[in-house]
């Protein structure tokens, strides 16, 4: 294919034309398939850190919605300041927190998602967050705790050059890493699910941001990454789970 048949199959693909062009009643749901699990099983000795919780979150920040949306800019060079488990905590509820549990398969969370699916999940390479071990945790929406998932030496170097050499990416105090399970949004919409599942992340990151703003801190989006070397760092199948967007975050300069 040329780059040119590449450009209008990827135009296309940015059209919500495939609904016209697919049957919803052949989706797994229509069929009367359960819907696949909210958040990945972890085993029941895994290793979890309680998160402090929105009740703390006040004493963070009174910044104005308005202020936050003017001065929000993209930071790539962090303080040496770690994020405290309270911020920590705040950043993973602002981009993926659950504030309603409307039917036993249903979260409704901080971020607006196609069909409530929240086809995501959050892991951290913490680097300095206090209280937490450097290495690669997961955030646990349902429970609001942190998972550990491992540590091995020369995390920062290989996250970065998996990051096709963006230095800074591994630099903050932590680096959020998306990855999508699309099989939780194929459920419900099929072929029509992949559209909406780069919409659903653009307001994952966006919260990202201005939940950093908000308590001095800093994030940059990264959308290039090599996506094998990524996937198979985060010990993700490529298949079934991969990343689809990433961003550090840290205290900034000054
Ligand atoms: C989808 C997306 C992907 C991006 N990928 C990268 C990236 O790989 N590396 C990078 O340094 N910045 C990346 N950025 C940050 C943009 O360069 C930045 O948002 C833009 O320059 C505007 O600056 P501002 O965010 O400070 O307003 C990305 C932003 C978005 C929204």
């Amino acid at each position: 294919m040329d780059a040119d048949e590449l450009t209008s199959l990827h135009r296309e693909f940015l059209k919500d034309s495939v609904r016209l062009r697919f049957d919803f009643s052949t989706t797994a749901q229509s069929r009367g398939i359960p819907p696949p699990a909210l958040q990945k099983a972890y085993p029941a000795e895994a290793r979890t850190v309680a998160l402090p919780g929105p009740e703390r979150f006040g004493e963070l920040g009174a910044a104005s919605l308005l202020s936050l949306l003017r001065s929000r800019r993209s930071v790539r060079r962090y303080a040496d300041e770690p994020l405290s488990l309270a911020e920590l905590a705040f950043l993973l509820w602002a981009t993926q927190g659950v504030t309603a549990n409307p039917g036993p398969a249903v979260t409704m969370r901080t971020v607006p998602s196609a069909g409530a699916r929240h086809a995501f999940e959050t892991y951290l390479y913490c680097r300095r967050v206090e209280g937490l071990e450097e290495g690669i945790w997961r955030y646990l929406p349902l429970e609001h705790r942190l998972l550990f998932e491992f540590s091995e030496p020369g995390l920062g170097a290989r996250i970065s050059a998996a990051c096709l050499g963006q230095r800074f990416v591994s630099q903050g105090a932590a680096t959020f890493f998306w990855s999508v399970l699309p099989s939780r949004m194929e459920w419900r919409y099929g072929p029509a699910a992949h559209r909406v599942l780069p919409l659903d992340a653009g307001h994952v990151c966006q919260n990202l941001y201005l939940a950093a703003e908000a308590i001095g801190a800093g994030a940059c989006a990264v959308g290039a990454y090599d996506q094998q070397a990524l996937d198979t760092l985060l010990r993700l199948d490529g298949e079934e789970e991969f990343v689809i967007y990433l961003a550090p975050v840290g205290k900034k300069n000054g």
